[in-house]
């Protein structure tokens, strides 16, 4: 980390430190996102972005909203010596990537920001189960912080290597956390139904993903089972102190960015101000908006900026309240997200880089 002075209007010099920053896989969609969010970071400067397909390749030529940011970047094969100079390396990659990687960079000083699923499940067998592969490194589990500023910004604090959340498991818990907390829903019952847009499946080509198979339709998929779902369950178990019983079913939706979570939950209390109690557990959250009561959130209010607008129901005055969650896949759900972390981790501003409005329309 280097640190500059830079003179200001009124004459002085202001010190501040400069993040060096290293990319694996900056050729996929939370890749090139990471490199718009950072393009307009005033502490950051990435160093190294990695793509096996595409080394020697100038960012800018495979990505042109980025010409002018990045004149001298261009993608390089996964080297750890050199990710190894950088003061924190982001993991845009599939999973299991960042498991054969991560003990050699944080040997080596350099903290580790996983947008994958790689250490987000605290047990290593249930995510063996999931992602159908032993976990690749057990050992650092321990250490992972589970990266959502809103439940553990202390402990990212201190962190080396943080696991980014999925973006439906940040929808959803950001949704539903509220409820848990003040021990007010029936834990045993709750129901994530979530929509994604088709960048949620990344960049690699796949035919549920073409546009004549994606667009102008709709389904659920893994009903069954998706891998999102323990991750979930993980986080909402600790916001309840206890079990719970949880029903997500996913949805792809014909839309680029966002997700949509609609959450049901049944509260014994019917007296309680479920807007009052929202808005105070979220009061100072720079990045999660409780809109008025009666508001029915959009995506593309979302749409590129780094928040999750949230509304609170409870139709007919009855027991069900019905939560409705969106964010940005790509942002608040993924690189976005992990900007706030590397802002917090680094003890700066959590908002830098990531104060921009949403794109609309
Ligand atoms: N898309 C989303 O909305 C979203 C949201 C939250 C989290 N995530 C998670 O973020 C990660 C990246 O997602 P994405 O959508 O950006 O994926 P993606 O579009 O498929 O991109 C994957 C990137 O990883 C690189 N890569 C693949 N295998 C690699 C390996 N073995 N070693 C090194 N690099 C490798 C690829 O480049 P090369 O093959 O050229 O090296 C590519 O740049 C995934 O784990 C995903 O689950 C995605």
């Amino acid at each position: 980390m280097r640190l500059y002075h830079r003179q200001l209007s009124n004459g002085f010099c202001k010190g501040h430190v400069m993040i060096k920053v290293g990319i694996v896989g900056g050729t996929g969609y939370t890749g090139v996102e990471l490199l718009r969010l950072l393009a307009q970071h005033p502490q950051a400067e990435v160093a190294v972005i990695t793509s096996r397909s595409e080394a020697g390749l100038r960012v800018d030529e495979m990505y042109p909203n980025l010409r002018g940011h990045y004149p001298e970047l261009a993608f390089s094969v996964p080297d750890v010596a050199t990710l190894g100079a950088c003061d924190v390396v982001f993991f845009a990659t599939p999973h299991g990537v960042a498991h054969a990687l991560a003990g050699e960079l944080l040997a080596a000083g350099t903290r580790v920001i996983d947008l994958s699923a790689d250490f987000r499940l605290q047990d290593a067998e249930e995510w063996a189960k999931w992602y159908g592969q032993p976990h690749g490194a057990p050992e650092l589990l321990s250490e992972a912080v589970y990266g959502l500023p809103e439940v553990n910004r202390e402990a990212i604090k201190t962190a080396r290597l943080i696991a980014v959340p999925g973006c439906y498991p940040t929808a959803a818990q950001l949704g539903l956390i509220p409820l848990l907390e003040a021990g007010l829903a029936d834990a045993s019952s709750l129901i994530a139904d979530c929509k994604s847009g088709v960048s949620g499946a990344g960049r690699g080509a796949s035919v549920a993903s073409l546009f004549c198979e994606a667009g102008e339709s709709m389904k659920a998929y893994s009903v069954k089972g998706h891998r999102h779902l323990p991750e979930i369950r993980q986080g909402l178990r600790l916001a309840a102190g206890g079990e719970v019983g949880l029903t997500f079913v996913p949805h792809l939706t014909p839309m680029i960015r966002g997700i949509h979570a609609t959450l049901y939950a049944r509260v014994a209390d019917t007296s309680v101000d479920l807007q009052a109690l929202f808005e105070k557990r979220y009061a100072g959250e720079p990045f999660v908006d409780v809109m008025p009561a009666g508001s029915h959130p959009e995506t593309r209010s979302v749409r590129g900026g780094n928040v999750c607008r949230i509304a609170v129901h409870r139709p007919q005055g009855g027991d069900l309240v019905v939560v409705l969650s969106v964010i940005d896949n790509l942002v608040k759900g993924a690189s976005g997200q992990a900007v706030q972390n590397m802002n917090i981790l680094f003890g700066l501003d959590e908002r830098l880089g990531l104060s921009h409005a949403a794109l609309l329309p």
